[in-house]
């Protein structure tokens, strides 16, 4: 289990119990819920975030997991409820808006650009994530004014994330585990003060998720919250300082990893979901078809047309292929 870090310090005297309030919450969620036709696939009551640590978000699959993901960051809209975030209502903030706020996330089939270079990908994140025009993000005249620093910020999130030597390949000569490694780092182009990362490690090489993982620890230090969504219980346990549960789009349980693990109700949460006789912590199925896993194609920078694919939903476009 992980060490004793700050946040897990101060989460201590939490009560492990579903809604319960925290020391000092960079996130609340109230009365959140999206439906599709008769589904409610996200009901949180009430959610709240600890400012500086690494909460996993867990759960079958189908939980609700991602939806509450696309919801926080502007990706989906809710039927009902509030957020506020760092003392900010985003409730009817846009995605391309809220990263500027300093909140980001990752997707669960990444989503960088296999047509642009390492190096043109994370100038891209340096505009404020997916949502703002591609075309302007790469007119060398609007990004003039700060781009050395911008490049100099690049360059030091790619050696961090060793991917340093790779700075003028394509998106698409990457492996996936070196994808991974690129959004996440891409995301981190804003200086956010929360990353959401969705399954950061699925689909990557174990030889590469020991080193993610460290990179995801390494967060908080350069003051990050993190929540992140992981089937492998291994990894949650490792590196959570708090786990939060959902089950049918609501919060089942939450708390320190060592309660979570023995706690009756996750169990259900995972034996009930059609999981049967599998093993409770089962990784979601890979849901690509014969293309990479991950991979989006997406217009080159000289056609206008197609980019705003990054801004919305492309999660479930990509699987409906
Ligand atoms: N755009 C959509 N239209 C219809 N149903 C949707 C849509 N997005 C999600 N759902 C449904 O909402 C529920 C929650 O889905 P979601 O992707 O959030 O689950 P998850 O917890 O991320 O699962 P996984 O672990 O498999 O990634 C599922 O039943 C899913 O089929
Ligand atoms: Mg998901």
């Amino acid at each position: 289990m992980a060490e004793q870090t700050s946040a897990a310090a101060a989460l201590a005297g939490v009560e492990p119990v579903p809604g319960v309030a925290k020391p000092d919450p960079i996130l609340i969620a109230d009365g959140v819920q999206r439906r599709f036709g008769g589904l409610t696939a996200v009901d949180v009551e009430h959610l709240e975030v600890q400012r500086g640590g690494i909460t996993a978000l867990i759960g079958p699959n189908g939980a609700g997991k991602t939806t509450f993901f696309n919801l926080m960051t502007g990706f989906d809209r809710p039927n009902a409820g509030t957020w506020r975030f760092d003392g900010h209502d985003l409730s009817h903030v846009p995605a391309h808006q809220v990263a500027r706020y300093g909140m980001v996330r990752t997707f669960q089939l990444t989503k960088a650009l296999t047509r642009l270079s390492v190096m043109e990908n994370m100038k891209l994140g340096a505009t404020g994530q997916a949502g703002e025009r591609f075309l302007r993000a790469l007119v060398p005249a609007l990004w003039r004014p700060q781009e050395a620093e911008i490049e100099a910020r690049a360059i030091e999130l790619l050696e961090r994330f060793r991917l340093g030597h790779m700075r003028d390949e394509l998106g698409g000569e990457l492996s996936g585990g070196q994808r991974k490694l690129l959004e996440m780092a891409r995301a981190l182009m804003v200086q956010p003060s929360l990353v959401m990362l969705d399954e950061p490690m699925a689909g990557v090489n174990p030889a590469l998720t020991q080193s993610l993982l460290r990179h995801v620890q390494e967060l908080p230090s350069m003051g990050m919250t993190v929540i992140f969504v992981e089937h492998d219980m291994d990894v949650v346990m490792e590196i959570s300082d708090w786990i939060v549960v959902m089950g049918q789009g609501r919060i089942l349980a939450e708390g320190p990893p060592a309660d979570v693990a023995r706690n009756p109700d996750v169990i259900d949460a995972y034996i009930g979901a059609g999981h049967g006789d599998e093993s409770r912590f089962t990784p979601a199925p890979r849901r690509s078809g014969t293309a990479p896993a991950g991979v989006i194609e997406v217009t080159p920078p000289d056609e206008d047309e197609g980019t705003e694919d990054l801004a919305d939903g492309a999660d479930r476009r990509q699987e409906d292929q």
